[in-house]
Parts: C-alpha cells; structure tokens; sequence
C-alpha cells in the first residue's frame, strides 16, 4: 500500500475541551492490558456500566469485537498485532478527541506497542490498567477453552505458551484479578479516575 500524499489537516471549531466541559468529566484512554482469561473484558464490562451509571460519556473496544470488524484483516503474528494495537491506539486518541472515556481491552502484549499509543495521546490522557492473574491462573480459567488448544498444538503462538506477554514496566493501575472481587477492581479504577481529577 503506498501512503497518501497532499492531504491537509483540518481542525475543528468545537474543541475537546469544549466537549470536556460539555460532558462534564475529562476524556482519557483507560488500556487494559493482559494475559488472555485475566479478566480484562469482564472488568471493562462491568467498569462500564458503573461510568455509565455515574454519568459518564464512555465507550468500549474490545479484541474479539474489533478482530471481527476494524481488524478483519489481522491475525497473531508479531507484526499483525502491533498493526491491531496502532490502529486500535488511533482509534482511541479519536474518542478521546470526541470527550469519551475509553476503555480498551487487548492483550497488547508488547510494551512498545502499548507505549507508542501513550506517545500518540496527550500527557495525562493513558491510563495503563494491568490485569495481573498468572498463566496458571488464566490457563486453569480458560474460559474460551484456548489454552486447551494452545496445549494440543491446535493453536500456533499463543500468548503465554508459545509467544510472550511483556508485563507493563510502570502502569498507572495493577488489579490483581486472583486476589481482588470484580466489584473491588471496579471501585479500585473508579477511585483513581476520582482521586486524579478525571471524574467528579
Ligand atoms: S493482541 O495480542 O492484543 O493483538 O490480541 P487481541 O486483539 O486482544 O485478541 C486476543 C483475543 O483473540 C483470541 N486469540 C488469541 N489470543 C492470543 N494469542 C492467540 N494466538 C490467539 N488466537 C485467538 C483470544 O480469544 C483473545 O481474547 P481474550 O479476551 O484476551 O481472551
């Protein structure tokens, strides 16, 4: 594919802060990253409902969702995720432009790839969120019976058998989804977005 030439940015006159004050609360990208089984879509699911509840501008996306729309064209090779992590990171700097809160929730397993989605966004507005629970823990979980496959071989370059999760250096939130209930990661997040001025 050959990059576009002679395009010009347009900025709009209705801005994101405007839409900011508008909604009430501050936009930002909240980024769950984890082992597939850590808990990564339930807790967004859940978080979601509660922002939805508090008032909150929102909106979610998802891995299985997007592999099956945005991302048809992408599979689990090294490079094809790191092309699903940019998209899904420009996609997000989009919504936050548009004021919502956005949750994310992609194994992303590599760190440059989360971190050059930081990179993109503006300081303040990439919130790492670690769902912490062991291979084991996801392994004996395996809600998708995936780990099953990647265990007979049915499966090539599973994250966490035969390809690598590299664990967030400094992330803004670990939630420790062996130790912690849903509803305790959810009021964990919700407390953050409280205490740094996020939300009210
Ligand atoms: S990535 O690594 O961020 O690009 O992956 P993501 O877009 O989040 O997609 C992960 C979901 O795809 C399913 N799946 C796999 N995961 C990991 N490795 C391999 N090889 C693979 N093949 C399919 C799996 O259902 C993941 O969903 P979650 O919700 O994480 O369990």
């Amino acid at each position: 594919m050959s990059k576009a030439t002679n395009i010009t940015w347009h900025d709009s006159e209705v801005t994101k802060d405007q839409r900011q004050a508008l909604n009430k609360h501050k936009s930002v990208v909240l980024w769950f990253t984890g082992l597939s089984g850590s808990g990564k879509s339930t807790i967004s699911v859940e978080l979601e409902k509660k922002l939805y509840e508090l008032g909150i501008h929102t909106y979610r996306l998802d891995g299985d969702n997007i592999r099956h729309g945005l991302n048809n064209n992408l599979g689990f090779s090294p490079e094809d995720r790191t092309e699903n992590i940019r998209r899904i990171g420009e996609v997000s700097k989009l919504m936050v432009d548009a004021g919502l809160i956005t949750l994310t929730a992609f194994i992303s397993p590599y760190r440059e790839d989360r971190d050059n989605v930081r990179a993109i966004l503006d300081q303040n507005e990439f919130i790492e969120v670690y769902v912490k629970a062991s291979i084991d823990v996801c392994e004996q979980r395996d809600p998708k019976g995936l780990y099953k496959k990647a265990r007979a071989g049915e499966i090539k370059g599973f994250t966490g058998i035969d390809a690598p999760y590299e664990e967030p250096a400094s992330p803004e939130i670990t939630i420790e989804t062996d130790k912690l209930t849903l509803e305790e990661s959810v009021d964990t997040i919700v407390a953050y977005l409280k205490e740094n001025g996020y939300v009210r």
